[in-house]
């Protein structure tokens, strides 16, 4: 009786998946995934969308230049894609979003709209931390649990190299970035035992808009990298048989971070904040 109980337990468990089959899973059939892009209009987002277009997905691009995204869509020839227009640092992006998407059944999402702000904390416009908080963590938040009962293939938070350490002036934005890379490596636990591969990607300084829309070139950190190298780490790294919890692209990037693991956190953040200091200005 005892027995029967217990059995029956681990078969209820929720998402089970066979040793046999964990055992044998590895490269990720993007033909057969419907992959939703955050913040596909420029940088490490389009990029996604080429790589993923290579491999054969359907993709739902998500940004608020329709323009950008009509373009990038036209671009990639033979992918079916669908084009979301939407501000998503206003309240509520993940009810939102579903409802934009309407009858396409979103099986990847990769959540990567972000912006950074940086200078003195207390210099810096109410209004804009706040919309970057709103984008960077509560809508992440919000679009990963709305869509999450549908995801089956990968889910992909961009968090940055900066989610490492504390990062002095630019303060908001890098704890935006600690609380991208804890919260979905706890997701990658909870759904360890899932079809889907939970992937935090941590980028180093990498060339795109990003420092346009912040207003400055921050020049801390490894080599800068390529939208398309940090895309094809992501990639590869979710083509590995147990990927995750993160993968940090570049080995100046990874390198860095090991060599911050090294020192005490007091010394990490003062060493931080005498190269950010005045950087921006
Ligand atoms: N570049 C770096 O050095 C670096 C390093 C580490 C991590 N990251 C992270 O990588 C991610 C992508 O950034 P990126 O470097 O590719 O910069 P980017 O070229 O500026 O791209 C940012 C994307 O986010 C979208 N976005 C911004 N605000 C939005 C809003 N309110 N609603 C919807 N979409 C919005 C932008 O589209 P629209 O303006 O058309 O809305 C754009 O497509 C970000 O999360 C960033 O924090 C970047």
């Amino acid at each position: 009786m005892t027995c029967m109980s217990r059995l029956r337990y681990r078969d209820d468990r929720p998402h089970p998946r066979p040793f046999l089959e964990r055992a044998l899973v590895g490269k990720v059939d993007y033909s057969k995934e419907t992959v939703l892009i955050t913040g596909a209009s420029s940088g490490i987002g389009a990029e996604f969308a080429r790589h993923l277009a290579a491999r054969g997905a359907s993709l739902v691009l998500v940004a608020r230049r329709v323009d950008r995204l009509e373009t990038l869509a036209a671009e990639l020839v033979g992918t079916t894609c669908a084009v979301i227009p939407l501000d998503l640092a206003e309240p509520d992006a993940g009810p939102r979003l579903l409802q934009a998407v309407g009858d396409i059944k979103v099986t990847s999402l990769i959540n990567n709209a972000g912006f950074g702000t940086n200078g003195a904390f207390a210099d810096d416009d109410p209004e804009r931390l706040t919309q970057e908080l709103r984008l960077n963590i509560e809508a992440l938040v919000s679009i990963t649990h709305a869509f999450l009962p549908q995801l089956s293939g990968v889910l992909v938070n961009v968090a940055s190299n900066a989610s490492y350490q504390a990062v002095p002036y630019m303060a908001v934005y890098g704890a935006s970035k600690a609380f991208v890379r804890s919260f979905t490596e706890a997701l990658w636990f909870e759904y360890r035992e899932s079809p889907l591969k939970v992937l935090a990607l941590s980028p180093g300084s990498t060339k795109t808009e990003f420092f346009d829309v912040m207003g400055s070139e921050v020049k801390v950190g490894g080599i800068q990298q390529t939208a398309d190298a940090v895309v094809a780490a992501a990639i590869s790294a979710l083509d590995r048989r147990n990927p995750g919890p993160g993968v940090i692209p570049g080995f100046s990037n990874k390198a860095m971070v090991a060599a911050g693991k090294l020192v005490p956190n007091r010394v990490l953040v003062s060493a931080t904040g005498k190269l950010m200091r005045g950087q921006g200005e």
